[in-house]
């Protein structure tokens, strides 16, 4: 009998990349392979990549000259996503051993690569979210499951490389994310997190010229009974429109949490940024969101030393953290990318001084994070089980503010998936908690 063949995959990045290697793993799965997580073992080798920073790119390619050395012969091996897209056939000098290199909207042409090995196949064309419909669906939901509603940025901040990688703004038809939706909560969705580079620019036009929107979808969801929690992300702060803030106020399947990045507290870096908010109409959001509901929490994206960005700027960024009081944030030292305007500014910010800045921010992000979680001793919170931790004896669940809350495994009863968990302690990474009786 024929062996099985087997496939590794390793993904870099954002949660879209964690979707599309779903539907990547999908379709191999569809085609009679198995999964492996020894890359010696494989005979098809994926690398989903991101370019987000300079970092980013590098880690890939020294992973795929460790991968060189280690697959077997004759297994294929290539990149799909973002560092694809921006290396393009370079990628092929650099290793010239690999045999696709895709973008992130041509994936879906990996059946001809295990159609024909001896080929090289390199696609990084832009312009279609056919791949969604090209792939087969996931067979079994995870609990919490990652809907794609949107790709791509319109906004060219100036230091993000995305719009470059990812295209122009392109949203998927309601129909197509609802009939998703429902697959994921007829086989085993609980939690639904909607997704999109700018996922409150979502906005799909009809045949008969009927707008659907992200509130829209939320909507439609929230009348699926098998889902319980719902949330999205990341949305661009001038996009939370009336109608998307109301909905925190009527669906209470929403989750009170919502990631909208700030990126700087100067108005000057953010000019410099193409981020064209001022800092009270970001507050004037703010406000209305905590008005539709009052415990909502917010989580940000920080870049630090951005071209010419001076202490006093730096001190802003600080001033805005602890004023916003963001419990879960991302912060990063400016990395320039090709194909962005930034990365020609004058007045690039020496390394040391980001590093240097990059700890001040992080440790006041912490410890507004700590104290966030020490307030929470006491609650009890609906929450939702991700699983067990790597003694087998603790159950992780998220909070409806997304922290991680450890429960020790109940003795005599199956783990529920969902339970009302009473907080014990806290610290600044994560809470514990015990199951309340009902
Ligand atoms: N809205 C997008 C954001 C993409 S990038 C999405 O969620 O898909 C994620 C974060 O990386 C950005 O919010 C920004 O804070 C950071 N980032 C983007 N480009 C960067 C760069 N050149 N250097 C450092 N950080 C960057
Ligand atoms: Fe990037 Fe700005 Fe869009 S961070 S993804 S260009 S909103």
């Amino acid at each position: 009998m024929k062996s099985q063949k087997k496939y590794f995959i390793k993904t870099f990045g954002c949660q879209m990349n964690v979707y599309d290697s779903w539907r990547i793993a999908a379709m191999l799965d569809a085609r009679g392979m198995v999964a492996s997580k020894d890359v010696a073992d494989a005979d098809v080798i994926i690398l989903n990549t991101c370019s987000v920073r300079e970092k980013a790119t590098n880690k890939v390619f020294s992973e795929l000259g460790r991968i060189r050395d280690a697959k077997k012969s004759g297994a294929l091996f290539g990149i799909v996503g973002c560092v694809a897209r921006e290396t393009g056939a370079k990628a092929f000098h650099r290793i010239p051993d690999l045999n696709f290199v895709l973008g992130p909207q041509s994936y879906h042409r990996l059946p001809q690569i295990l159609e024909n090995p001896d080929a090289k196949l390199l696609n990084i064309d832009l312009g279609g979210l056919e791949k969604f419909d090209e792939m087969p669906q996931i067979v079994h939901a995870p609990v919490v499951s990652y809907i794609p509603i949107q790709e791509g940025c319109n906004h060219c901040c100036t230091y993000c490389i995305v719009p470059y990688t990812r295209g122009p703004e392109l949203s998927r038809s309601f129909n197509d994310v609802i009939r998703d939706t429902l697959h994921a909560a007829k086989t085993g969705a609980i939690e639904i997190c909607f997704l999109g580079q700018n996922v409150n620019g979502y906005k799909y036009t009809d045949e008969n010229g009927k707008i659907y929107r992200l509130s829209d979808l939320i909507r439609e969801t929230a009348k699926m009974p098998e889902i319980q929690r719902i949330r999205f992300t990341s949305s661009y702060p001038t996009e939370m429109t009336d109608d998307l803030i109301q909905m925190f106020k009527t669906e209470h399947k929403l989750l009170p949490f919502l990631n909208m990045p700030i990126q700087s507290g100067s108005p000057d870096v953010l000019k410099r940024m193409n981020r064209p908010y001022s800092l009270d109409a970001y507050i004037k959001i703010i406000n209305k969101l905590r008005d539709a509901r009052p415990d909502i929490q917010i989580s940000s994206d920080f870049i630090v030393g951005f071209p010419g960005e001076t202490d006093n700027d730096f001190e802003q960024t600080l001033k805005i953290a602890e004023q916003i009081k963001y419990i879960n944030s991302y912060s990063f030292k400016y990395s320039p990318r090709p194909h962005t305007a930034a990365a020609l500014m004058p007045n690039q910010i020496p390394e040391n001084i980001k590093r240097e800045r990059l700890a001040v921010l992080d440790s006041a992000l912490n410890e507004i994070q700590r104290k966030f979680n020490e307030k929470c001793i006491g609650k009890t919170l609906p929450c939702l089980c991700e699983g067990a931790d790597k003694t087998g004896h603790h159950l992780i669940y998220r909070t409806p503010y997304m922290q991680q809350c450890i429960v020790a495994c109940p003795k005599d009863t199956a783990c529920p998936t969902m339970a009302n968990i009473k907080i014990t302690a806290a610290n600044r990474a994560s809470l514990r908690g015990e199951y309340v009786k009902n």
